[in-house]
């Protein structure tokens, strides 16, 4: 029999408590991408399943002329485009009412004054209450300014029985020092309390049934240790490129652009421990410790325990693409990684001993990510003569797409002799809950508005994270962090990549 589902999951998810309040959302950077592809069809998604607070008002803060109407008709361009569901035609002039513009540059106080006036306005007009979310998703170049304009014109400080409150997008920083330079400037504005930083794939439902998976049932727990796994592979692999993002990719790179914040986040709630209650504080007190127990390598043993590489030309769901290098806007000489694969150590007492092979890339065959515990072989003992090889139990959480869970295990043959095959056991959300899963930016959203920083980033979570993430960089900088590898588009990555996993045994999953 499926699981009897919420009647709302938004609102009543096991991490959600308190109901999203009417706000004034603001967005620094409103006519970019981030606004188009997931911040508004987010909203509208939002409004159409009847999730959002009664009243709501939805600001775009940014440097081009424009009308609230053209505003309104370039969202709803790009709503049709990627929104989850399906406009609806009579819900969206009244979606669409609730959008404005406001023109601006960034560095100009008396247009950051102008929009407390019109906020005001908007408050008396649609019962906003006051309350303020400030999106920053301009560049983060553009982050000081916007923080200390918010701060002169008095933004940042609610007013009494409000609230104002940030929510900052990647990237946060670009190694520890500018992340902790960023941090002190956000808390020179808004409380931790108040600051709310985007990492989404925290909101993905599947990243949060990670901990539901763990604690809500009473077998995993007992073999989630190092007694039981034998190694856990972390996957995010993407077919797509750099997609029109040159320059802001190429001074990333996958280890910034991915590792440090998705899969260090997939590793933290893979590896923690429980927590003693539910609450933000208590849930991201368990994942900063995951992060303190990691092992950093540095110098030499980076060589040994990550590879990096590139992609080259090659061809990807049927279509020849270009190498990295001949990318629009990539320079010619460019050492920047596309692909990073690594085994980190957790050096704690429920891990010690266990690999987490990490694996992230551009140009793979296949968009997928996924968490594959996979569990020690059993003694070879009982079924030595049958002369087959037994797979190894593996537990996989697939993340994206197809979200589920599945655990491979073996299963006797019908017939007469005794043969052993894997068989699996699979669900699925889409035929389990029946319905689609929400994008990871609604469930955010709807977080922030109702004061619930549970799935965002701490200022330690982050800053811990840089510390392992630059130590790796400062090895590839010095040269002896191994060598820059190369793959051709459309495969699995470098060998370098498959004898990294060799030496445990293991070897990468075919996703
Ligand atoms: C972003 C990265 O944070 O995550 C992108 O900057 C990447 O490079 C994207 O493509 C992947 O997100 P998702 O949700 O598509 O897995």
């Amino acid at each position: 029999m499926p699981p009897s589902s919420p009647a709302n999951p938004l609102r009543e998810g096991l991490l959600s408590r308190s109901a999203p309040e009417p706000c004034s959302l603001v967005i620094f950077g409103a006519t970019g991408d981030l606004t188009h592809r997931k911040l508004v069809p987010a909203l509208y998604n939002l409004a159409a399943d009847g999730n959002l607070p009664p009243s709501i008002s939805v600001i775009g803060f940014a440097r081009r002329e424009k009308s609230d109407e053209q505003f309104r008709a370039e969202l709803e361009e790009a709503a049709r485009k990627f929104s989850r569901q399906k406009i609806n035609d009579e819900l969206w002039p009244n979606f669409a009412a609730s959008i404005f513009y406001h023109r601006s540059e960034f560095t100009n106080l008396a247009g950051y004054e102008s929009l407390a006036a019109r906020l005001d306005e908007l408050d008396a007009h649609r019962g906003t209450r006051g309350n303020r979310l400030f999106y920053l998703s301009a560049g983060p170049d553009q982050f000081p300014i916007i923080l200390e304009n918010l701060r002169k014109s008095g933004l940042n400080r609610a007013k009494e029985g409000s609230w104002s409150r940030v929510i900052v997008e990647k990237p946060f920083g670009t190694d520890l020092p500018s992340a902790i330079e960023l941090n002190n400037m956000v808390e020179g504005s808004f409380r931790e309390a108040d600051t709310y930083r985007i990492d989404h794939y925290l909101g993905k439902e599947t990243a949060q049934n990670i901990m539901v998976l763990r604690f809500a049932n009473a077998i995993f727990e007992q073999v989630w240790n190092a007694r039981y796994v034998h190694h856990v592979q972390i996957t995010a692999s993407e077919p797509l490129g750099v997609e029109g993002r040159a320059g802001y990719y190429d001074h990333s790179g996958a280890m910034r652009d991915m590792v440090q914040n998705h899969l260090l986040q997939l590793l933290c709630l893979t590896a923690m421990e429980p927590p003693t209650d539910l609450s933000a504080d208590a849930i991201r007190d368990e994942k900063v410790k995951v992060l303190r127990c990691l092992r950093r390598l540095a110098g030499p043993d980076v060589a040994e325990h990550v590879v990096r590489a590139q992609y080259a030309a090659g061809s990807v769901n049927g279509r020849d693409v270009v190498g990295y290098l001949d990318e629009q806007n990539i320079p010619a000489t460019s050492q920047t990684e596309t692909y990073v694969a690594l085994e980190a150590s957790v050096d704690n007492w429920r891990w010690a001993g266990v690999p987490f092979y990490i694996r992230v890339g551009k140009r793979l065959p296949k968009g997928a990510t996924e968490i594959a515990l996979h569990f020690k072989s059993v003694p070879p003992v009982l079924f030595r003569q049958t002369s087959q090889a037994i797979d190894d139990n593996v537990l996989v959480i697939r993340i994206q797409p197809d979200e589920g869970v599945s655990l491979r295990m073996s299963a006797k043959l019908p017939g007469s002799s005794l043969r052993i095959e894997p068989v699996k056991m699979d669900f699925h959300y889409g035929t389990s809950f029946g319905k689609a899963t929400p994008e990871a930016y609604e469930r955010l959203l709807l977080d922030a508005m109702a004061g619930d920083p549970t799935l965002f980033a701490r200022r330690d979570e982050v800053e811990e994270a840089w510390k392992f993430v630059d130590a790796i960089r400062a090895a590839w900088d010095s040269g002896e962090g191994g060598p820059l590898a190369n793959y051709s588009a459309g495969t699995w990555g470098p060998d370098e990549a498959d004898e990294l996993v060799k030496r445990s045994g293991a070897a990468w999953r075919r996703l």
